[in-house]
Order: C-alpha cells, then sequence, then structure tokens
C-alpha cells in the first residue's frame, strides 16, 4: 500500500540481499521510520518490542529471522537455537509457529552449505504468498461490502474495525481491511470507524495512520463507542482479523474483539473475520480454554505516548501510583458470534465443517501431543 504516494511493503530484504528491512511500527504516527535486520536478536527483538507486530507479519519477519539464524550458524544446533529464540517471541499468533515450522521443513534435509539459501527462498516464498492470500481476501471481502453498498442508496457502508489488520500487520494490503481498500480502489463509497484498541493504540496509531495515507474516509473512536453506534444504525458491518482460528471457528484476536462481537450479535450487525490460512490451528478446538494469550507489560496499561504541542513524543502515567493493573494482550470471541470468515478461498462459515471443508490440507494436521 502507499506511504506518502509511494507503493510500500512492511517487510523487505535490503540490496545487500540478506539482511532485512522493516517499518519501526513503534514509532507510527509521528514518524515513519525503517530499520535493517542483521541477526537473530534483532530479528527476535524486533518481534517481541513489536516494531513489528500483526500475525502474519510476525509469521514473516519470524522466517527472516531464522534465515539470519541459519547465516550465523546452519547447523542443526542453530536451526534449533534460532527457532526456539523466535517462538518464544509472541505467544498468541499461531503464523509464528507456522512460518517457523515453514523454514525448518525447507532446510532440515537440506546440506549444511544450501540451508541458508533454501531458507531465504522459504522465507521470500512466504512474503509473497502473503500478499496474494491478501489480495484474495481482498476480493472475497469487497464483493460482502459491495452488498452492503447496493442497499445504502449512494450513501457510505459504515465498516467498523478493532487494533490493525491492514497492510502494517502483514506484508502488504492486510486481513480485515483488505476487503476496505479493494472496495476503496474499486470506487465503492464507504467509511471506517477505527477502534483506538487501548492500551496500545494500534487502531489510533497505526490504522488511523494507513487508511489516511492511502485516502480511506476513517473516523477514530474510543473503544467503548461501538456498542453505541450500533445501536443508532451507524455501523453496517465490522470486520476483525485474528491472531489465531481454532478448528471450530473461535476467533482469538486483539483484547476487546468479543465486546464488539457481543454488542454486533444484539444489534444484529454482521461480525466478519478476516483471516489468511495460515492463522488456522486445527490443533486446538476450544479457543477460551487452549488458547495461550499474552499478558503484556503493565506499563502499557498504565501509560500513554504521544506528541506534544511542540513536536516531542513522551509517555505519560494515567494510572494512579499504586494501583494495580492487568493487561491481557488478545480474547477470544466463540464462532457462534461471527457471521462470516473471509478467507482466500471464500467468505465461509464460522464452523468445523466449513473450515476442514475449505482448507482439508491443512486440517489433516493431527492435534499436538496424538
Ligand atoms: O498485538 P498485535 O498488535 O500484534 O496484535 C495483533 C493485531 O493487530 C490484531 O490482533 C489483529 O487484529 C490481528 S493480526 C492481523
Amino acid at each position: 500500500m502507499k506511504v506518502d504516494g509511494k507503493l510500500t511493503r512492511t517487510i523487505w530484504l535490503e540490496p545487500d540481499t540478506w539482511s532485512v528491512g522493516i517499518i519501526d511500527q513503534t514509532q507510527l504516527p509521528h514518524r515513519y521510520v525503517t530499520t535493517r535486520l542483521t541477526t537473530l536478536d534483532e530479528a527476535a527483538h524486533a518481534i517481541k518490542s513489536m516494531q513489528v507486530r500483526g500475525a502474519p507479519l510476525i509469521g514473516a519477519a519470524a522466517a527472516y529471522g531464522l534465515c539470519l539464524a541459519l547465516r550465523n550458524d546452519a547447523s542443526d544446533q542453530g536451526l534449533e537455537n534460532g527457532y526456539a529464540t523466535l517462538l518464544k517471541t509472541r505467544p498468541t499468533a499461531i503464523n509464528l509457529k507456522w512460518a517457523l515450522d515453514e523454514i525448518a521443513a525447507a532446510v532440515r534435509n537440506q546440506p549444511r552449505e544450501a540451508r541458508v539459501a533454501a531458507a531465504y527462498r522459504r522465507a521470500a516464498e512466504i512474503a509473497e504468498e502473503d500478499v496474494v492470500i491478501n489480495q484474495a481476501i481482498g476480493r472475497n471481502g469487497c464483493a460482502l461490502i459491495e452488498k452492503f453498498a447496493a442497499r445504502k442508496n449512494g450513501a457510505p457502508v459504515n465498516v467498523l474495525t478493532h487494533c490493525n489488520a491492514g497492510w502494517l500487520a502483514a506484508v502488504d494490503w492486510g486481513t480485515a481491511l483488505a476487503p476496505v481498500y479493494t472496495a476503496f480502489e474499486k470506487g465503492v463509497k464507504l467509511h471506517v470507524w477505527v477502534d483506538e484498541t487501548r492500551p496500545r493504540n494500534q487502531g489510533a496509531a497505526l490504522t488511523a495512520w494507513e487508511l489516511g495515507q492511502h485516502g480511506v474516509p476513517h473516523t477514530v473512536i474510543a473503544d467503548n463507542t461501538g456498542g453505541h453506534l450500533m445501536q443508532h444504525g451507524l455501523v453496517d458491518m465490522a470486520i476483525v482479523g485474528t491472531d489465531r482460528v481454532t478448528a471450530q471457528g473461535d476467533v482469538c484476536n486483539k483484547i476487546g474483539t468479543y465486546l464488539k462481537a457481543l454488542a454486533a450479535k444484539d444489534n444484529d450487525v454482521p461480525f466478519y473475520v478476516g483471516l489468511p490460512s495460515p492463522t488456522i490451528d486445527f490443533s486446538v478446538v476450544d479457543g477460551v480454554a487452549e488458547i495461550p494469550i499474552e499478558e503484556r507489560s503493565h506499563d502499557e496499561q498504565a501509560t500513554m505516548t504521544g506528541r506534544t504541542s511542540d513536536g516531542r513524543i513522551e509517555t505519560v502515567r494515567v494510572v494512579p501510583d499504586g494501583s494495580a493493573v492487568a493487561n491481557y494482550g488478545f480474547d477470544v470471541t466463540p464462532a457462534r458470534l461471527i457471521s462470516g470468515l473471509i478467507t482466500e478461498r471464500g467468505v465461509i462459515p464460522a464452523t468445523r465443517a466449513a473450515l476442514a471443508e475449505t482448507f482439508p490440507e491443512r486440517a489433516g494436521v493431527q492435534p499436538a501431543g496424538s
């Protein structure tokens, strides 16, 4: 998608053909900064500190991180060490493990001297596949948006989204926002309600920034606003992304998603989830019981970071000293609250049967420990 009118991706190989360029998302929306990753530790730090974040991008970054690890040590030990270091950076987004497994499978049976090239090849494919998948999600979701547009007599379709599942969360296009960008490019009139998404404000900082860069009309709202908007007919549909979808169609996504899905159900607002197939984890069934929910630093909850009127970036405390805080990163929306899953192979019901039928090659994966 575009930054200052220029087509840009979130991750790329630098001209040296081995180091990895990323947008440092911790600096957005106030500064657009790119940085270069040259080692396993730098890649692990970039994922852990959320310079790169969002499930599909975490996967692509982990894939390249393992390439960097192998460059330094292509032995079995080097592979294991790189895999383990990257796997523990973020616990919830399943794309991380999926991508590491893909790289490991691509190199494991290769002689040592061929491993680095094989790893870079597979990492580049993972990045390209992500773009192609998201374009297909865009087309499939756009058809849905067009259906709503047909009923609006020329008024914009109001789409509510939570967190950031736009192109910054992927290699390009995004998942939840791919349908929005596709519809926008086709000239469909639309407007996006952007949940700010405390505590890290990925909505206010990242979704608003990328929609603005692309010229898509949008309005940032406090996280608690969605229910009110839905009661007053101001939301036509919700589309969110996801960090992991279970075999039965439960959706794990940024904290607060579940509450939006409940409000949507109560107000008959269709609630859709955009997802690429690597985000499906067929080894888990009951998302509430089985998905590990990342608990993040208490500082994120107790503070806010922003730009002062004289241009300085400052972090201030918003919670009294001494108050306990908790910071759960994700929640799980049960499949029964979801109107449809927008996948690269079509819009499908959030059910075990539909997921298995649509992705039979993935559904064959045996549950962990079996
Ligand atoms: O903690 P983050 O920023 O990595 O969270 C991920 C997200 O942005 C959302 O949960 C998103 O909706 C899913 S990733 C496409």
